[in-house]
């Protein structure tokens, strides 16, 4: 068995910071974040929580499967960033949707999370485990980010993207994914719930400490991206004995545009095989690839028959890369 992904959805928040208005209070430029990175614009969260932003992007992937949601038996939310720890989002958007014959979980894997969910779903129905899953991104990490600090709060923004797989017959593709803990120092951050219970959530962003931002060296991690990237696409290429000429999309994390564009040289792929829309969204953690994923399909760029490699990394640091048939 294996899992086809059947239904896409999404949802960012409507409102938008862009480049020049992030200028105005922290000391960068439009020009400056766009050489850099490639980002313009980013959307953050006003009303919205991973909970609601999740639950939207499921209720719209399960409209695009054109199934019932009491039809889904496993719900997973990949998030770094969500509002309530207990109970877990996905038992929240299980809630929200109706999904009552579905079991849920959230996953912690940041950037690399979605295509972990991915794989996880996919061994389940391997395993008969489950029939439809519902896996989804969704992050507010403008909650994480120090408005102070140029170095990162320029990066991100917020939104959530899920898809429907149905297990069907035939062979799956086996993934490659990897953590190495020994690097982790690379991008950190310390939960916000310190020792006397007082949760730092309920304090102006100037009186949290610094360690309970995201704190992260740039070019470590964007060294650790172009190095491991290419290398675990080849891997999983290699291993499923997948030629890059059958590959049409490479669905990457959207973190920076040099590094998708380090990653395609390095493959020796064009980039035309490579979409971004980080310009939009900055980088949404594990989001990004399935928000990606649902406006690819909504073009309908994305083919019957033709294989798609997924790869996100992050935190941990993670990395991992996925093959699907669409
Ligand atoms: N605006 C203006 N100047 C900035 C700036 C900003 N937002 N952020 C940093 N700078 C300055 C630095 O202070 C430094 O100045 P100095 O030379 O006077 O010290 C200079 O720009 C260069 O900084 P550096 O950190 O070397 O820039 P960089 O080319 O490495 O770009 C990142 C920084 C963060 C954009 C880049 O390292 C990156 O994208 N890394 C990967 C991060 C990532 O994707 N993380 C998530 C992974 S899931």
């Amino acid at each position: 068995m294996t899992g086809v992904i059947i239904g896409t959805g999404s949802y960012v928040p409507s409102y938008v910071i862009d480049n020049n208005e992030l200028s105005q209070f922290v000391d960068t430029s439009d020009e400056w974040i766009r050489e850099r990175t490639g980002v313009e614009r980013r959307h953050i969260a006003s009303d919205e929580t991973v909970v609601s932003m999740a639950a939207e992007a499921g209720r719209r992937a399960i409209d695009s499967a054109k199934i019932a949601p009491e039809e889904i038996d496993l719900i997973i939310v990949s998030t770094i960033s969500s509002d309530v720890i207990l109970p877990c989002a996905a038992c929240e958007v299980q809630k929200a949707l109706g999904a009552v014959n579905a079991v849920g979980f959230d996953l912690n894997a940041a950037c690399t999370g979605f295509v972990l969910a991915f794989n996880t779903a996919n061994a389940y129905m391997m395993s008969g485990l489950c029939k439809k899953a519902l896996i989804i991104g969704s992050e507010c990490l403008s909650n994480l980010t120090n408005w102070k600090d140029r170095r990162t709060c320029i990066l991100f923004g917020d939104g959530a993207g899920a898809a429907v797989l149905r297990a069907e017959e035939g062979k799956a593709f086996l993934p490659s994914a990897h953590s190495d803990g020994t690097k982790g120092a690379a991008l950190t951050m310390k939960s916000r719930h310190d020792r006397n219970g007082i949760t730092k959530e309920i304090l102006p962003q100037e009186m949290i400490k610094e360690e309970y931002f995201m704190k992260m060296d740039g070019q470590a991690v964007f060294k650790f991206a172009v190095k491991k990237v290419p290398e675990v696409i080849r891997d999983v290429m290699k291993s499923n004995d997948i030629k890059q000429e059958d590959v049409s999309y490479y669905i990457l994390h959207q973190a920076n545009r040099r590094i998708v564009e380090a990653v395609a040289k390095r493959l020796d792929e064009p980039m035309e095989k490579f979409p971004m829309n980080l310009n939009e969204y900055g980088n949404t953690s594990s989001a990004s690839i399935p928000i990606l994923l649902d406006e690819l399909n909504k073009k309908g760029m994305l083919k019957k028959g033709k294989l798609i490699v997924l790869a996100g990394f992050g935190a941990g640091l993670t990395w991992g890369a996925s093959i699907f048939r669409w």
